[in-house]
This record gives C-alpha cells, sequence and structure tokens, in this order.
C-alpha cells in the first residue's frame, strides 16, 4: 500500500501531504463548538470550575424561544477538560424551581461526590450550592447530569460532556472533537411537550426527542478535508434514544468505549451508542473535494416497535473543502492491555430487568424494577469491599435496556468483544449478559440502573451497598427517585 502511494506521488497524481502534515480546515469545527468554563485554579493539575443550574431561553427552532434547563446557560453544559490524574473542584449552584443533583457518569470518585440525592448526599433545594471535589482517576470520555427527576431533567437539557485526556495518547488519532447526541421534545412553538406525554407507554418505550441534537443544534455542519483524520468522542445524552450513525461510504475506527481505550482498534461501518453510552472513533474523511454530505440516524432496534414507521433522519453535514487530499495516518492495532478481572472465586448473581402492569383504580400503572422490585421498596444488594461479582443481567421484556453501574467499571464476559473497560452496556430484549466487576475500593451506596430515564424513574433501579471492613450496618438512605 505504501508503495503503491508512494509511485503515485511521483507520477505526480496522488497526494503527497499525510495527514499529520496539514491542520484542519479553518474553522472547521465551529459551528459545533461547545460552551467553555473558566479554570479558576492556577495549579496546571488543578481543574476548578462554576456551575450554575439555571433556565435560559435558547432559540433551538428557528425564531423559536425554549425555556431550557442548562448549566452556565448553554446546551448542552460546558466542556470540562482535565488530564489524568487532575483534581476537578466544582462550585455547583442550583439556580431551577426544584431540587437537582449532578452525577458523574462513569467516573471512578468517592461515593460522597457520586451526586445521587438520598444515598450520597441531600438534594440541592433551590437556591442550594454544593461542592464536588474529585480526582480524575481515569482517562475517558464521561459526562454529567442530574439523578433526580432525572427524565425530565435530562429532557429539559441538563447535561454536559466532561473529557479525561491521557497525554500519553498518540498524535495519530487526530484532532479532537467532541460530539454530545441528545434530542429535545418542543412543540412548534419551540414549547416543551408534557414530560408525561404519552402516558403509560411513553413510561414503557422511554420518551425520545423529537428534535435531534448534535452539541445542542439541529443539523449543524462539520468542514473537513480528504484524508484528515479527526478523533471523536460521542457522548449519547439523550434519556431514551438510542443512536445508530451513518455516514454514506465511510467507517470509523473505534479505539474505545466508557472507560478510554481498549485492547484494540476495529473498523466499524456504523456508531451505535445507547442512552448513558461513550465511544471514542477516528473518523477519516474520504469524499472528495467540494462534496456535501449528511451523517445520518438510523433507527436501532429498541424492542417492541421500535422499528415501525421511523424514518432515517440527517443529523450533521460534513462539507469536504476544496483543498487537496491527503494520505490518512494509519491507526495502531494495539492500543491498551485490558487486564481481564480474575473470576475465579466471583460471587454469582442474576438481576432480572422486569416490568410488570399493575391495574390501578382507573388506570393502568407500569412499574418496573429489578428482581419484580421497583426501586423504592428495594433493600440494598450488600457487597464486602474487594469482592468480585459476576452478574447475569437478564432482560425477558419486550425492550431494550440500556445497564449502567454507578463508580465501578465492569468487564462484559463475552469471548466476541474486544476487551474494554465500560459502565453502561446494551441489554437487548429477550437476552442476557455476563458482566464482571470487583468492589475493590470506595466502600459507600452506589446505584445501577437502566439508563432508559423513564424507565429508571418508573423503577428499575437498585443500589449496592460495598461495606468497608467493619462496618456492619448499613447507613441510612432514603430512596429518591
Ligand atoms: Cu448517567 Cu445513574 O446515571
Ligand atoms: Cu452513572
Ligand atoms: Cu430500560
Amino acid at each position: 500500500m505504501a508503495t503503491a502511494l508512494g509511485a503515485l506521488a511521483i507520477a505526480g497524481c496522488g497526494p503527497t501531504q499525510t495527514a499529520l502534515d496539514v491542520e484542519q480546515p479553518e474553522g472547521w469545527a465551529d459551528d459545533l463548538a461547545l460552551a467553555e468554563v473558566k479554570d479558576l485554579n492556577p495549579d496546571p493539575d488543578v481543574v476548578e470550575v462554576e456551575l450554575e443550574a439555571r433556565i435560559t431561553e435558547l432559540e433551538i427552532l428557528p425564531g423559536k424561544k425554549t425555556p431550557v434547563w442548562t448549566y452556565n446557560g448553554s446546551l448542552p453544559g460546558p466542556l470540562i477538560r482535565a488530564k489524568v490524574g487532575d483534581r476537578i473542584i466544582v462550585h455547583f449552584k442550583n439556580s431551577l424551581p426544584e431540587a437537582t443533583s449532578i452525577h458523574w457518569h462513569g467516573m471512578r470518585l468517592p461515593n460522597n461526590m457520586d451526586g445521587v440525592p438520598g444515598l450520597t448526599q441531600d438534594p440541592i433545594a433551590p437556591g442550594g450550592e454544593f461542592v464536588y471535589d474529585f480526582v480524575a482517576k481515569d482517562a475517558g470520555t464521561f459526562w454529567y447530569h442530574p439523578h433526580i427527576h432525572s427524565a425530565a431533567q435530562v429532557g429539559w437539557g441538563l447535561y454536559g460532556p466532561l473529557v479525561v485526556e491521557d497525554p500519553a495518547d498518540p498524535e495519530v488519532f487526530g484532532d479532537e472533537l467532541v460530539l454530545v447526541l441528545s434530542d429535545i421534545a418542543l412543540d412548534d412553538e419551540g414549547r416543551f411537550l408534557p414530560e408525561d406525554s404519552g402516558g403509560e407507554f411513553g413510561d414503557l418505550f422511554g420518551r425520545e426527542g423529537n428534535v435531534l441534537l448534535v452539541n445542542g443544534k439541529v443539523r449543524p455542519t462539520l468542514k473537513v478535508r480528504q484524508g484528515k483524520q479527526q478523533r471523536w468522542r460521542v457522548i449519547n445524552a439523550a434519556r431514551a434514544r438510542y443512536y445508530t450513525l451513518r455516514l454514506p461510504n465511510h467507517t470509523f475506527v473505534k479505539l474505545g468505549g466508557d472507560n478510554g481505550l481498549a485492547e484494540r482498534s476495529q473498523e466499524v461501518a456504523r456508531i451505535v451508542l445507547v442512552p448513558g453510552e461513550r465511544a471514542d472513533f477516528v473518523f477519516t474523511p474520504s469524499d472528495p473535494p467540494g462534496s456535501r454530505t449528511f451523517m445520518q440516524w438510523i433507527p436501532t432496534e429498541r424492542g417492541f416497535g421500535s422499528l415501525f414507521n421511523r424514518p432515517r433522519e440527517d443529523m450533521l453535514e460534513i462539507v469536504t473543502v476544496d483543498e487537496d487530499p491527503v494520505i490518512p495516518e494509519p491507526i495502531p492495532v494495539e492500543l491498551r492491555k485490558i487486564e481481564r478481572i480474575d473470576v475465579s472465586n466471583a460471587k454469582e448473581l442474576t438481576l432480572d430487568l422486569t416490568i410488570e402492569t399493575q391495574s390501578m383504580q382507573h388506570r393502568k400503572e407500569v412499574v418496573m424494577g429489578i428482581n419484580g422490585i421497583p426501586y423504592w421498596n428495594s433493600k440494598p444488594m450488600e457487597v464486602r469491599l474487594g469482592e468480585t461479582h459476576i452478574w447475569n443481567v437478564v432482560n425477558d421484556t419486550a425492550f431494550a435496556h440500556p445497564f449502567h453501574l454507578h463508580g465501578y467499571f465492569f468487564q462484559v464476559l463475552d469471548e466476541n468483544r474486544i476487551p474494554e473497560w465500560k459502565d453502561t452496556v446494551d441489554v437487548p430484549a429477550e437476552s442476557s449478559l455476563r458482566i464482571a466487576v470487583r468492589f475493590d475500593e470506595r466502600p459507600g451506596m452506589w446505584m445501577y440502573h437502566c439508563h432508559i430515564l423513564d424507565h429508571a424513574d418508573s423503577g428499575m433501579m437498585g443500589h449496592i451497598w460495598v461495606a468497608d471492613e467493619g462496618e456492619t450496618h448499613p447507613p441510612h438512605v432514603e430512596l429518591i427517585h
């Protein structure tokens, strides 16, 4: 291959420069720019910022105002960027009309920083403040969102990206672009649709917004140069929507998932992300100069009726600038050694994701749970610090559920997957999978739940008590949802 390209170059008809020789086109990602937040701390190893949750009118539909629930007035909330090992301090103020909290999805942080009201902290009342303070132990693509009245609050706009860089990552991955995928439910006037729209079926299916957003915008534009690679960090921050993304004539190289690089890179035809999940990809633009195309959202099978009558939708416009193509850099295959969790002494248990329809006096109510028990009636699963578990996550329901665990990374026990660290994984309808997790540190009360937030709010959540040495009684908790 290298020889063939070399010969072309000599003949004067092929690209001569490589991806690393040139810059991205001018203003390439301007339309996708994320809000930034000022680092108030001069120490290069401390990121100290202020976040305020407040309602801000933003223009999402042309000419219409939407009262978005935001962090610091932007949708998504500002990008918090740190490098592995940094201390992150967030001075948070709640200027919303109701209680909230911030959960740092995917971060392995001390239990009292996990942002789960009733379990790890008190709800932060309107006007209240809280200081989150933790160390970014792991490199990866993370995000933050509230953990109370979550389906509604996330649906109204409360989510933001958190990137923890590894300075050792090779330059050939390309210039970084953070893509926060979400959706929002608006009427023609830009007003929010009712939070209980669709009633019981809305709970069952999970409410998807009717307007697709990339970094808070409808169909933004990205400028690329043929052959000049980009590293995409993609986050699914939608409360229920699954994303399958396709770009005609392109494949992507997947570098890793929720918690940093996977063991090997892998060429994939599509980008698939379930709610809460993240992944990093190298995108190599291969359309000729002057082309214009769209990355499309493709309906994803997530159970009962999820594909029915649903068209593809354009999400992101890709414009290839009129500059000479360059030769892409080869992406390494071996990325990182992922040590397998030793499961020889693991405790095995089954978590059955359940849905029941109860007849109330005048209506039916959907109650979801784990092993038939909704969160508000559940007892904590007791774990001793240092234990390793295998969880058999069973889904006999007609809907897919993205399973998420707080505080610890897990490995999916499946020979056919490239080894990587995960905190969120899809469990398709009528299927099951096994995950291994080691509760090696940071005792406390931790959540696990379905990340279709309507399902979580309907009861499909549980909690575990990782007991410290010598601890015999679980701390008192309140199961708020
Ligand atoms: Cu992304 Cu329990 O959360
Ligand atoms: Cu989480
Ligand atoms: Cu679910």
